[in-house]
């Protein structure tokens, strides 16, 4: 097959900038030893996050002349609400100005303290909202989805005969079953329809409602498109579609699939829990039309919805991770197998088996990714999911990952060229990468202002 190239051309352009060895060593320590602290004019290849980074098409950019801005009613948001209406099923459309948002409120009214909600794999900003208002967050993600070189088309499906042993033991503490598509923390990777009809049937059967988490909804339907047996001749849309209807509701961060830099909503089939989180989010987010966005940010999201489910966009879009994976894999670098819809993941505990746990070894490879070519990843393991305990002592996390995330319709093939070659050059001198000790931390969420000190 040919090169699978960009299915678009660019119109407009924003300069990157290289910088010295010299200059990211002096900029590394000023930010603290934590990546999340540097300018991202520092960065040369920005792969954090996925999350809010991508570039518009010229219809959203059109699109956005159209908002109305309007406090009660505005025209953008009915015009969302009718695209959300179709793809989900759901009557009642929540817009909120991001994911979390969408969490906090739905958590807010409908768990109670000392409840537990399971999930394949809670993501970082799930898990603390649920845990701020005193629910357990269980992850139970089947056993290949842990193991990084398994090789399982379908990594992020929750493992069902520990979802029904929950139900029978705690069912009375479960309000809901939750699931990530994909799974983020778990690598990205997705959840297959089967798995969702008989997890949405398992729930039913103890009269559980089921909650999906749908940042990466179309990628998760591009990915049952193209591996479930059965699927390869429908629609994305009608996968999508699918998935959505077997569920009750949803939380969603816009700024993934909805291919926008802000926005988020939740969707519900239920009016009574639907009029309690409007009531809920007027209290922080605004009027529960707007829910903290501008009417153009509206417009935006009833186009970008429709963008991110085109079919040559989505095969183009998980053809990124495979072919840096393939490129690494190629280089002899671990890393999470096969690669998942929005990122690479790199077994860091595989790249420097020099470091032990208290090390922080995916942090530290992050650090060595910048030093090495000015590139921007994200840690996923101690510092994100580990805790330090009243009694001072620190829990850890089975997988040290470091997760390049890839902003959408944003760099070009010569752009993850030149990452696989820094990885691979830093591959050679592994063993001289640091660790690294958390010199001061905040209870939630540290691993976004932890001040690091070297090992
Ligand atoms: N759920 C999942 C699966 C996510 O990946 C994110 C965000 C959220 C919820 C929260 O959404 O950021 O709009 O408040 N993930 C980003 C990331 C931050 O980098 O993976 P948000």
């Amino acid at each position: 097959p040919k090169t699978m190239i960009e299915p678009f051309r660019i119109k407009s352009v924003e300069p990157i900038r290289m910088t010295t060895r010299e200059e990211r060593v002096r900029l590394l320590e000023e930010a603290r030893l934590n990546v999340f602290k540097l300018r991202a004019e520092d960065v040369l290849l920005d792969f954090l996050t996925d999350s809010g980074t991508g570039a518009m098409s010229s219809r959203q950019w059109g699109a956005i002349m159209e908002g109305d801005e309007s406090y009660a009613g505005a025209r953008s948001f009915f015009r969302l609400q009718g695209v959300l209406q179709k793809l989900t099923g759901y009557e009642h459309i929540i817009p909120t100005h991001q994911g979390r948002a969408a969490e906090r409120i739905l958590f807010a009214v409908a768990t109670e303290k000392g409840q537990i909600v399971p999930n394949n794999t809670h993501f970082d900003t799930t898990r603390a909202n649920l845990e701020f208002d005193g629910v357990e967050a269980v992850d139970l993600v089947i056993p290949e989805g842990l193991q990084p070189a398994t090789v399982h088309p379908f990594k992020g499906n929750i493992d069902l005969g520990k979802v029904e042993d929950l139900l029978k033991k705690e069912g009375h503490r479960v309000p809901f079953g939750m699931l990530t598509v994909t799974n983020n923390s778990g690598g990205g990777q997705p959840v297959s329809m089967e798995n969702m009809r008989a997890y949405s049937a398992l729930l039913k059967k103890y009269g559980k409602p089921l909650i999906l988490d749908v940042c990466r909804f179309a990628e998760n339907a591009m990915f049952i498109k193209l591996r479930e047996p059965g699927m390869q001749d429908r629609t994305v849309e009608s996968i999508a579609q699918e998935m959505f209807r077997l569920a009750d509701g949803c939380t969603m961060s816009a700024k993934k699939d909805g291919m926008v830099n802000i926005g988020g909503f939740i969707a519900l089939k239920d009016a009574s829990l639907a009029e309690a989180a409007r009531a809920n989010l007027v209290i922080t987010e605004g009027f529960p039309t707007y829910g903290g966005l501008a009417g153009r940010d509206l417009e935006a999201l009833a186009v970008g919805l429709e963008e991110g489910l085109q079919e040559d966009y989505l095969r183009y879009r998980l053809r990124t991770a495979e072919y840096m994976g393939e490129k690494l894999l190629a280089a002899g670098v671990d890393i999470v197998r096969p690669t998942g819809g929005h990122a690479v993941y790199i077994d860091a505990k595989a790249f420097l088996p020099h470091l032990q746990p208290c090390d922080y070894p995916a942090w530290s490879l992050c650090n060595a990714l910048y030093l090495e070519g000015g590139i921007r990843g994200v840690e996923i393991g101690g510092v994100m999911f580990g805790k330090r305990l009243e009694d001072g002592t620190e829990t850890y996390s089975a997988m040290e990952l470091v997760r390049l995330a890839f902003p959408r319709r944003m760099y070009t093939q010569s752009h993850f060229d030149y990452a696989a070659e820094v990885i691979c050059e830093l591959k050679a001198k592994a063993s001289e990468v640091r660790g690294v000790r958390i010199a001061k931390q905040a209870k939630f969420l540290r691993h976004f202002t932890a001040e690091m000190t070297w090992a």
